[in-house]
């Protein structure tokens, strides 16, 4: 296998885990949706944080091997002024900005439900059920969703 392919694959593996990390996070923003006490919530902060290092690892690789892949162009001559590479990099911009926000909404909410002061049990369990998480996580999604097809059609190539 050439150095290209290589990459592609790394690539490829990369992408799977922010993938991964994304289900994680929107199995757990629907089921947090449902919960009724404070007690129920821990399980879904104590399970969050295994998406951190395939969100974070993932989507640093997933650039750093893409730009290696549009510098060495492959058998397709791929460059880095192609549209579709440049759309790749807004769009991963994109993600990163929304997926922060997503993350720092959901921090905030455990932190409130770890500081178990008067009243946050009402406001954790409201905060999840509050339509601003599910929809920044949504939105991540959508993002991830078009950066995949904007890989795979390679618009205005
Ligand atoms: C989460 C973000 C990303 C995902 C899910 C993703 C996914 C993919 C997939 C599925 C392919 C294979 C497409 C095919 O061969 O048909 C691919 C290839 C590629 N990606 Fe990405 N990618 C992402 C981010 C990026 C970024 C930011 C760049 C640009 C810097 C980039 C540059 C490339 C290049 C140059 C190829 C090689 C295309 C080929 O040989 O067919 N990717 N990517």
């Amino acid at each position: 296998m050439d150095f290209y392919r290589w990459m592609l694959s790394f690539h490829l593996i990369a992408a799977f885990s922010v993938a991964a990390a994304l289900v994680l996070y929107s199995v757990l923003v629907f089921s947090g949706r449902r919960k009724k006490t404070l007690d129920e919530t821990r399980l879904l902060f104590r399970v969050a944080p295994v998406a951190t290092p395939l969100i974070g690892g993932g989507t640093a690789l997933v650039l750093i091997l893409g730009v290696i892949l549009a510098i060495n162009g492959g058998p397709q001559d791929f460059k880095l002024w192609n549209a579709w590479v440049i759309i790749g990099i807004v769009l991963w911009a994109l993600l990163g900005a929304i997926g922060q926000r997503t993350g720092a909404y959901y921090t905030a909410v455990q932190e409130l439900a770890e500081s178990g002061g008067e009243g946050a049990e009402q406001e954790v369990l409201a905060r999840l059920r509050a339509p601003t998480g599910a929809l920044l996580n949504l939105a991540t999604v959508g993002i991830f969703v078009l950066l995949l097809l904007d890989m795979i059609f390679k618009p205005w190539h």
